[in-house]
């Protein structure tokens, strides 16, 4: 790799204007991987082309898909459920759990073999929860110690079809367990005792395969019939909420600014921030509510101001789990103390983002305590945080651009030692920042 790309921003005045951020990465990976399994020409407009979407492309091609980029438009010729092809060397995943975990799922019930390999962070993240139910379905993995990457699998086809609780709440696991039903005999279930994003669910129904949803006693489960035939799609990616969580926050805590971001999904498993943020006492509105894509869509505006400490309701974690760096962050603003727990997933995501981010807000002078499973932040009523430090963002695009906004009202520079993960998930990110104000 290059040389390390530090990244500084600040704020001279307001930030103000309307912009949009890049597509959705959650439903861009799902567009692609269910493209690639429907026969004949689907096509996508606003997919995110960050580098973990991407790493999705380059393994579909590589076990026979066809992915060309036309203009603003990808067109996906896919291979049908069943026909995914032995790739001939690793699959390289990059940076990115999902493009693993759900193509875990894919092959898990194709009868090929295939070795994932990924950089250090992906490498340090822990694979057995999707294992653990992929064997149960017939597939068999040898893998570095721990479960983890690199990890050589090979499908069962037949599979297994399985009835399986989910022991954490995960998306991807869940899609893992449903994309390898897929191509299983009868019926494979996942039951989830908390709602995490729906988007597999609501896009495996536009492409035409059976989902049934049941909400019971033990959570929600998902059924999905198994040697399906998905029909091409003609898709339209929404803006990513969890991009548009940077600038949101960044808007409520530069005094005097208002800021627009058009067309960002706000489907109910996703927009955890934008009610945690009202619970605070922010000024965000919701304009233009439609939907596209079969998933909700609004123009999302937000006015800095005045927010409370409060303890954020655990039940909330899931429908936000990736916005929580940025939210210590508007914390750290607030009047009062912010309690958040039910947070052990993020630990585990591309960085310990518990302890990445109490470091780092500690170096900066916000006043942090570190839970098992949470942080509490003491807020400063929405002064200037003392700042002057350089924060190590451990290869975690989230952590590098919650830094970044920290910055915009810090009284010395802070400093993200390397801003390149940033591009695995919000190419432009600089860009935008500086188009509303930002230095
Ligand atoms: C994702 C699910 C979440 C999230 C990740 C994307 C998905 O991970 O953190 O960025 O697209 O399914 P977990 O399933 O590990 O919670």
């Amino acid at each position: 790799m290059d040389a390390h790309q530090p990244l500084s921003l600040r704020a001279e005045g307001p930030l103000s204007g309307t912009v949009t951020v890049p597509g959705d990465k959650s439903i861009s990976h799902r567009a692609l991987m269910f493209g690639a399994l429907a026969v004949a020409e689907t096509v996508v407009d606003g997919l995110l082309e960050g580098e973990d979407v991407l790493s999705t492309a380059a393994a579909l091609r590589a076990m026979g898909a066809e992915i060309v980029k036309e203009g603003g438009r990808w067109r996906i010729w896919g291979v049908g459920v069943g026909g995914l092809l032995q790739p001939a060397t690793a699959l390289d995943m990059g940076n990115s759990g999902t493009s693993t975990r759900l193509l875990m799922g894919l092959i898990a019930s194709h009868p090929i073999t295939a070795t994932f390999i990924g950089d250090a962070s992906l490498s340090a993240r822990p694979m057995a929860r999707v294992t653990v139910p992929l064997g149960l379905m017939g597939a068999s993995f040898a893998s570095a110690p721990g479960g983890r990457l690199p990890l050589t699998m090979t499908g069962r086809c037949p599979a297994v079809p399985l009835r399986y609780v989910l022991p954490v709440a995960s998306a991807q696991v869940k899609s893992a367990v449903l994309l390898a039903g897929l191509n299983a005999p009868g019926r494979t279930t996942v039951v989830e005792p908390e709602a995490t994003r729906d988007h597999s669910e609501r896009m495996l129904r536009a492409f035409g395969a059976e989902v049934r949803v049941d909400d019971g006693p033990e959570g929600r489960a998902i059924t999905v019939t198994g040697e399906a035939e998905l029909r091409p799609q003609a898709i339209v990616v929404p803006g990513d909420i969890s991009s548009a969580a940077f600038p949101i926050v960044a808007a409520l805590i530069v005094p005097g600014s208002r800021v627009t971001i058009g067309g960002v999904g706000v489907n109910p498993t996703r927009d955890g921030l934008l009610r945690v943020l009202a619970m605070m006492g922010a000024d965000v509105t919701l304009g233009q509510q439609r939907e596209v894509g079969g998933e909700p869509v609004a123009d999302i505006t937000v006015a800095a101001g005045t927010l409370t400490g409060i303890e954020v309701p655990p039940e909330i974690a899931a429908s936000m789990i990736d916005e929580f760096p940025v939210l210590f962050v508007a914390a750290a603003f607030a009047q009062g103390t912010t309690v958040m727990r039910g947070l052990a997933e993020l630990r585990v995501k591309e960085s310990d983002r518990i302890a990445v981010m109490a470091a780092g807000l500690t170096a900066c002078g916000v006043r942090v305590e570190e839970l098992p499973d949470g942080l509490i932040v003491h807020g400063n009523g929405g002064d200037l945080v003392a700042g002057g430090a350089t924060v190590a963002a451990r290869l975690d695009h989230r952590i590098a651009m919650s830094f970044a906004v920290l910055g915009l009202r810090a009284a010395a520079a802070v400093t993200v030692d390397d801003a390149r993960p940033v591009a695995t998930s919000f190419p432009g990110f600089v860009a935008l920042m500086t188009a509303l104000g930002a230095v």
